[in-house]
């Protein structure tokens, strides 16, 4: 495959600094190398750029930075248009806020070669606030509901050239929702499994009906891996971690379904933070989890499906 990896170095929509050199730590993780050794042409499109920063003011004030992310989101989202043309993009953050911008330009990708677009999102949280709900005012918080259209965004960040389908969105892995964003999610129509379901059923049947989805709709698949999905001992290099999330095998497993399905066209890495790490980690693990959605395997499967006998 011909993957682009393109470094998203944006910090100022987290509660702290840091995720501005998630792209750098990913890269000396080894994250080039790693995907070339699995046969793919790597494409390092360096760092994007933000855009020009215009004043702005909102009725909420608890909001942070919202000047700089519309920026950010801008210039992301150009560039996730371009490089989705006949390649694989994979986002390096950078927090969360990135993927306003590019769940945009794939979403336009999308819509350009008429095909729906899904989207996985692995997290501990759904970030589906908008600019009213949140509290925090940390706009992390929000790039889900922003590209799944809804209300209070205009004018504030970028017009987005299409909306996101919600009832093409699944979330995996969530654990912290706030009082506003459950409201938004039951009455959108996102898919959620939480912690709970994977508990109770496994990831695999969970992802496995999602992909089947995806697979019948002739779709585009984005997935947005933030570190927090992860268990905070296996993952401590974030600022948001949330105890109870999935475990070494669950991630790998989600990842090996994925990378089965051929249904990936693009992929956010974010909210690592190198500052919180210990001793790369964190930024290892994420390549490893890359790898395993790229192709990486410990045995080649049978031909057949595995039915217990
Ligand atoms: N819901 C909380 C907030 O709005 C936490 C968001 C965490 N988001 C993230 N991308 N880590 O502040
Ligand atoms: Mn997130
Ligand atoms: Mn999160
Ligand atoms: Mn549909």
């Amino acid at each position: 495959m011909r993957c682009k990896i393109v470094g998203v170095p944006v910090q100022d929509g987290a509660g702290r600094m840091g995720c501005d050199m998630g792209p750098s730590a990913l890269r000396a993780a080894g994250l080039v190398a790693t995907l070339e050794a699995l046969g793919h042409t790597v494409e390092d499109c360096g760092q994007v750029q933000r855009g020009i920063v215009q004043p702005q003011s909102h009725s909420n004030t608890a909001l942070k930075a919202l000047p700089e992310i519309s920026a950010w989101i801008a210039a992301i989202a150009s560039k996730a248009y371009e490089a989705s043309h006949e390649a694989m993009p994979i986002f390096l953050g950078g927090d969360h806020s990135i993927s306003a911008g590019t769940l945009s330009g794939v979403a336009r990708r999308a819509a350009e070669m008429a095909r729906p677009l899904f989207v996985l999102w692995l997290d501990a949280h759904p970030d589906f606030h908008t600019l009213e709900t949140t509290a925090s005012g940390n706009l992390h918080g929000v790039p889900l509901a922003y590209a799944c259209g809804l209300p209070g965004f205009s004018g504030c960040f970028p017009d987005l050239p299409v909306a996101i389908d919600p009832l093409h969105v699944c979330t995996l892995g969530l654990r912290s929702i706030d009082p506003a964003e459950r409201r938004a999610l039951n009455e959108t129509g996102v898919t959620i499994h939480d912690m709970r379901a994977i508990d109770e059923y496994g990831i695999a049947p969970l992802l496995r009906g999602f992909i089947e989805r995806v697979a019948n709709a002739n779709g585009m698949l984005h997935v947005s891996l933030d570190v927090d999905f992860l268990e905070p001992s296996i993952a401590p290099g974030v600022g948001t971690t949330v105890p109870g999330g999935a475990t070494f095998r669950e991630a790998h497993l989600a990842m090996e379904m994925l990378c089965d399905s051929g249904l990936v066209t693009s992929l956010d890495l974010v909210e690592l933070n190198p500052f919180l790490d210990e001793r790369g980690r964190t930024a290892s693990l994420m390549v490893d989890l890359t790898a395993s959605l790229m192709g990486r395997r410990i045995m080649d499967r049978p031909t057949h499906s595995y039915s217990g006998s």
